[in-house]
């Protein structure tokens, strides 16, 4: 598994790119590649669709809008982008944050345990609505953890709003751990912090999840090191189990 993912990484990030098919819908026949400047303008086109779609929704707090300069900027500091294509069409993205230097700026709300340099952050996820279902945050996920390995960063995190199920349950069932909730200080909108250490196995089984009944009820807490893969909701609570 680790050979494939490396292998499927180096094949993107050096832009060959890679055939995927989709799960819910498996006629479609995609291609995820890295992103380039020349991407710029579907990449903020994709962007503001799905944000319009949020908003509408009440949603606006999952993701932060960037404006063009601040993609190009990230293309330009060592950061990767990732992109999933039907034909010429853009339905997904997101971005892969590599801090140059222990003391960079992680772009994290909440604080990763390990200095910025041994980090490789994901952030702006997004999948087109129509495409949803197909498990393409994870696809572009393990590319992430893939890049982890060959740039020799020592763990992949994310964040994610505690009420946007359909991210948090892709990066656990990446094998990642949720391993500390918090409030964001700029909107207090209460997030996860996950992380997947490379040297890491990949979580044995993924829980499957049930929507809540009731409001969420978040504890402010930060969780024991190795952090927990599962969650569940029992009469509007939320539950956490172990990992492994
Ligand atoms: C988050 C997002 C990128 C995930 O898209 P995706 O890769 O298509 O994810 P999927 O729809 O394949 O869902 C992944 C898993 O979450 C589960 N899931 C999704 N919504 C769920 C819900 N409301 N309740 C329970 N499980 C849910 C899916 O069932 C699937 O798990 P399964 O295959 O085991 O059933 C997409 O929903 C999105 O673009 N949202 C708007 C932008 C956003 O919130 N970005 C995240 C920023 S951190």
């Amino acid at each position: 598994m680790n050979q494939h993912v490396n292998g499927a990484t180096e094949q993107v990030v050096l832009g060959d790119g890679v055939d995927l098919r989709g799960i819910k819908q498996p006629e479609l026949n995609l291609k995820l590649r890295r992103l380039r400047d020349r991407d710029l303008p579907a990449i903020c086109a994709l962007q503001n669709k799905v944000n319009a779609e949020l908003v509408a929704d009440g949603h606006g707090a999952y993701v932060v809008v960037r404006r063009e300069e601040s993609f190009a900027a990230h293309l330009e500091a060592l950061g990767v982008m990732l992109g999933v294509f039907d034909g010429e069409r853009l339905v997904a993205q997101s971005l892969m944050g590599l801090p140059p230097r222990a003391d960079s700026d992680h772009g994290c709300d909440l604080q990763p345990e390990e200095p910025a340099d041994k980090l490789v952050v994901m952030k702006g996820v997004l999948v087109d609505a129509a495409y949803r279902g197909n498990h393409l945050m994870q696809r572009m996920g393990e590319v992430g953890l893939g890049l982890a390995r060959l740039r020799g960063r020592h763990q992949l995190v994310a964040e994610a709003a505690v009420g946007n199920i359909a991210s948090w349950c892709s990066m656990l069932a990446l094998g990642m751990r949720i391993v500390a909730c918090d409030e964001a200080p700029s909107d207090h909108e209460p997030l996860y912090l996950v992380r997947r250490k490379v040297a890491d196995r990949p979580a044995q089984t993924v829980q499957r999840y049930l929507n809540p009944t009731q409001p969420w009820r978040v504890q402010r807490k930060t969780f024991g090191t190795d952090g927990y893969h599962g969650v569940w909701y029992r009469g509007g609570q939320i539950g956490l189990a172990a990992a492994d």
